[in-house]
């Protein structure tokens, strides 16, 4: 069965004392509460092991927002992707457009990190999306469809039924410009068609695949509606909890 998932993706915001209280005023706020999705935070690496301790972690989902391309071993300043697993996390946002364009993330350290990922029990949250000039050159679908293939398509079919996808265009980041719901629709369903071609209908469908991109309290409830917008991962309207519980409210 598809999940819907709202994942909040805290980027570099938030000092520990700031980000706890955060997870906890989120956890609170979700307490009783019955809930059509699953809810997932992103924080700093330096936030995991805290903030996985101070909440309820079968009510909130603990994911990074990165982890190394190698297992372990002389490379400073990286995390590991058993780290960040033992730190009670569940999650890892890979491929993020910020990652790829500032820090020239490819496909090749890309797969790494998936297979590591999956091999300490993560569940990947896989981000693809297009820059402006490529939507405007039509080929939006394309980049996509290249973006999977190349960091996705040499895992097992068991191994790719544990991967999130989180489609965000480039140009809709931070930019408060959303795509529509329907530009969102008409995207959600050429991936799937992607990954039925590749893995079959069944694991297709039961794909998650997130929308991401100025996702706000107003323009969630649409986005949502959609048949393939299974959830959101949300950037700046995570940073409150005040815009985070209407967006985890939508479904
Ligand atoms: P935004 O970020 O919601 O602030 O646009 C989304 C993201 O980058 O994941």
């Amino acid at each position: 069965m598809r999940k819907n998932i709202i994942a909040g993706n805290w980027k570099m915001n938030t000092t520990l004392s700031e980000g706890l209280a955060l997870a906890k005023g989120l956890d609170e706020a979700l307490k009783g509460k019955t809930l059509k999705c699953d809810v997932v935070i992103g924080t700093p690496f330096t936030h995991l092991a805290s903030v996985a301790a101070a909440i309820d972690t079968k009510r909130i989902g603990v994911a990074a927002q990165n982890c190394a391309d190698k297992d372990k071993g002389a490379y400073t300043g990286e995390v590991s992707a058993a780290m960040v697993a033992s730190t009670g996390a569940e999650y890892v946002i890979l491929g993020h457009s910020e990652r790829r364009q500032y820090y020239h993330e490819t496909s090749v350290t890309l797969e790494a990190k998936v297979n590591l990922a999956l091999a300490n029990g993560l569940t990947p949250i896989f981000c693809i999306g297009e820059v402006l000039a490529e939507r405007e050159a039509g080929k939006h679908f394309e980049v996509v469809d290249e973006q999977v293939r190349t960091a996705l398509f040499d895992l097992s079919p068991e191994d790719f039924s544990k991967i999130v996808i989180a489609y965000e265009p480039v140009w809709a980041i931070g930019t408060g410009k959303t795509a529509t719901a329907d530009q969102a629709q008409e995207i959600h369903a050429h991936i799937r068609k992607t990954l039925a071609a590749k893995y079959g209908d069944v694991i297709a469908n039961d794909t998650t695949i997130l929308y991401g991109g100025s996702m706000n309290a107003e323009n969630a409830k649409d986005l949502v509606a959609k048949p393939d917008v299974d959830g959101g991962l949300i950037g700046g309207a995570s940073l409150s909890v005040e815009k985070f519980l209407p967006i985890i409210e939508a479904f």
